[in-house]
């Protein structure tokens, strides 16, 4: 393989969350939020693990900046926790909450880093929750609220803006899949759920706007895209099922599509949306589908779809002698360099900023307290390689952000999933790079990769 070189100005960074890594869960006037409530119920989660303490980067933040300049990051994405700023949902601004996100923008900034807040990553306060949650519309404007106060409280200091995180997760994998906050199994109120995330990214958009002279604006949407299993129609039938489910039904009306008619017309037929599209009201499609400045692009691995199963049993068919991640996901880079190429010629994305990708697995400290994840070294040398393929074919990828910059919470999954280049010893807090840090670290200052031969050498 070749060495390649990425553009001048492309952009490299790491992504986290802040249920994921920030703790201090009631500290200075937080409120809980639905993941607070789900993880603290027995069952929900890996042996009950919660996010009360996590990585206590609320608490470390400066450490963790410093950390981010050591390995040269260039950007940053993070969330910000929406019951630390407004405790009851809306109204109310709790200040302490909100200043916490300004430190953290100007260290960044201090640090040369470019920070690229989303405002939604999940935490919905659990008041809003109370009040009928994502599947109620009067979540919408509480969400714009939000919107408004941290744009307003930052814009003069941040310019790129994700609305929402994964609405796919927000939506199917909580309300009808069931295994995320608040779990839900219920497929109108699911679908009821993305409407409402779509319609308040539009409006989010808007708000944000307004504030911000020079904002950029985008979402960040995650893909896993579908193959069939073999060459038979019924499986060919199988995938294009799972990708209206999981692809078009997101993109689609984002990009000035509307909903897929086959997918409507699939969900009324088979008794998911008894009353239609009931949710949706006149101008809602024209505002979920205003103009995007970017489009976030969070991908980890594919989905090989056979037929026979239903959309609420489906699973991902198993590719023996594939290599799969701890979280038991494909390792499938040229899915990846399809994708890229998808949304380019299919959807003519304006700009793609890669706003998650990365790996699980559960390496730790040898004798000599190093970190050796070499597969992770190699997942992300395929899927930076896969993505720069896409490039030379015109996609538009600006920049890269790999999940994660720390070990985490990984929601369901307790800490048991290991996804940071840093590795965190949960125990003392202590946080050390890993190989694929310090890998990291070079391929940033070179702005580029080395023909594979080097590598490692
Ligand atoms: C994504 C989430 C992120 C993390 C990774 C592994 O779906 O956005 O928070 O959990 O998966």
């Amino acid at each position: 393989m070749r060495a390649v070189v990425f553009p001048e100005n492309f952009l490299w960074g790491a992504a986290t969350s802040a249920y994921q890594i920030e703790g201090g869960w009631n500290a200075d006037g937080r409120s809980p939020s639905i993941w607070d409530t789900f993880s603290h119920t027995p069952g929900k989660t890996h042996n009950g693990e919660t996010g009360d303490v996590a990585c206590d980067h609320y608490h470390r933040w400066a450490d963790d900046v410093a950390l981010m300049r050591a390995l040269g990051l260039q950007a940053y994405r993070f969330s910000v926790s929406w019951p630390r700023i407004l405790p009851e949902g809306y109204g109310r601004i709790n200040q302490p909450g909100l200043d916490f996100y300004g430190r953290l923008v100007d260290a960044l900034l201090d640090a040369g880093i470019v920070p690229m807040p989303t405002l939604y990553h999940w935490e919905l306060p659990q008041t809003l929750q109370d009040a009928g949650g994502w599947p109620a519309r009067a979540t919408v404007p509480a969400f714009v609220e939000l919107a408004d106060v941290v744009s307003r409280a930052l814009g003069d200091r941040v310019t790129h803006w994700i609305t929402h995180n994964e609405p796919w997760c927000t939506s199917l994998l909580s309300h009808q899949i069931g295994v995320h906050a608040p779990g839900w199994q219920d497929w109108p109120a699911a679908l009821a759920a993305a409407h409402h995330v779509l319609l308040s990214h539009g409006l989010a958009a808007a708000q944000i706007r307004a504030n911000v002279a020079k904002a950029e604006v985008g979402i960040a949407i995650n893909f896993e895209p579908a193959t069939p299993a073999t060459d038979s129609p019924a499986d060919y039938h199988a995938a294009r099922i799972w990708d209206g489910y999981f692809f078009r039904w997101f993109v689609d009306p984002l990009m000035g599509r509307l909903y897929p008619a086959d997918m409507v017309d699939y969900y009324t037929r088979s008794g998911r949306l008894p009353r239609g599209l009931d949710f949706v009201q006149e101008g809602d499609m024209a505002t979920i589908a205003a103009p995007l400045d970017f489009f976030g692009v969070n991908y980890y691995t594919r989905f090989i779809a056979r037929a026979g199963e239903d959309l609420d049993h489906l699973q991902s068919a198993s590719n023996p002698g594939a290599e799969y991640t701890a979280m038991g996901w494909e390792v499938h880079p040229d899915t990846f360099y399809r994708l890229l190429n998808r949304l380019h010629f299919e959807y003519r994305m304006p700009k793609i900023f890669v706003t998650e990708n990365g790996c699980s697995y559960p390496d730790g400290p040898d004798e000599n307290g190093r970190i050796a994840d070499q597969r992770r070294i190699n997942y992300l040398d395929a899927h930076i390689r896969a993505m720069h393929r896409a490039m030379q074919n015109g996609a538009p990828v600006a920049g890269y952000l790999q999940w994660s910059l720390l070990d985490n919470y990984e929601w369901a999954q307790g800490y048991s999933q290991r996804f940071g280049m840093v590795y965190v010893d949960y125990a003392t807090l202590e946080r050390t790079p890993k190989a694929s840090a310090l890998w990291y670290r070079d391929l940033i200052a070179r702005n580029g990769l080395p023909a594979t031969a080097e590598i490692g050498a």
